[in-house]
C-alpha cells in the first residue's frame, strides 16, 4: 500500500535582535563577533558560530579556508570542535550562526550546510538534549528548537547499531 507522508516543523522568526531573550541575544552577538576572526580569503564570506554549553559557557568558531579547498572548515564545525575538545561532558544546548559578505551582515540568516547539520545532529543525538539553532541575519532572525528539524530522515548511529562508548 502506497502512503504519502509529510514532515514539517515550526520555527520562530524575529525581526530584530532585541526581541530575543538575553541569553540568545548574547549568543548571537558572540557569533557576530566571531565573524571578525574568520579566515576566508577565498570566498570573502566570513561565518561565525557560537555554541552555548549547559554550564552557560560560550565557545565561538569561524570558518577557516585553505588553498586546498576541501581542507577548509565551516564555522559551525569549528565551534563544535572547540566545545567538544575543551569542555567534555558540558552539553551543547544552542548554537548561533551569523555571516558577513563583503557588504556586512547578510540580509537573510545563513543556514548551516549539510555537512555541518550532520555533525550538529550527532551532538544532539548522543546527548539526548535539544540543540537550539539561532540563525541571525540583518532583516530576520530564526530560531529552530532542535537541530534534527533541519535534517529530516537523517542518518544516525542507530542505523548501523553503533553504541558510543
Ligand atoms: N561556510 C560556513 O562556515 N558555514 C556554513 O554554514 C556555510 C558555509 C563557509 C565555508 C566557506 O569558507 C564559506 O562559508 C563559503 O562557502
Amino acid at each position: 500500500m502506497i502512503k504519502t507522508k509529510n514532515i514539517s516543523f515550526s520555527y520562530t522568526e524575529f525581526e530584530k535582535i532585541d526581541e530575543l531573550d538575553a541569553g540568545d541575544r548574547e549568543l548571537l552577538i558572540s557569533a557576530m563577533k566571531a565573524v571578525e576572526n574568520a579566515y576566508a580569503p577565498y570566498s570573502q564570506f566570513k561565518v561565525g558560530a557560537a555554541v552555548r554549553l549547559e554550564s552557560g559557557t560560550i565557545i565561538a568558531g569561524t570558518n577557516i579556508e585553505n588553498a586546498a579547498f576541501p581542507s577548509g572548515i565551516c564555522a559551525e564545525r569549528s565551534a563544535l570542535a572547540g566545545a567538544v575538545s575543551n569542555h567534555p561532558g558540558d552539553i551543547p544546548v544552542a548554537m548561533a550562526i551569523a555571516a558577513n559578505n563583503t557588504e556586512g551582515l547578510t540580509d537573510d540568516p545563513v543556514s548551516p550546510c549539510g555537512n555541518c547539520r550532520q555533525v550538529i545532529i550527532e551532538e544532539e543525538y548522543r546527548n539526548g538534549k535539544p540543540l537550539r539553532i539561532i540563525l541571525g541575519g540583518k532583516r530576520k532572525i530564526r530560531i529552530i528548537e532542535k537541530a534534527t528539524d533541519l535534517l529530516p530522515l537523517c542518518f544516525t548511529m542507530k542505523f548501523p547499531g553503533f553504541t558510543p562508548r
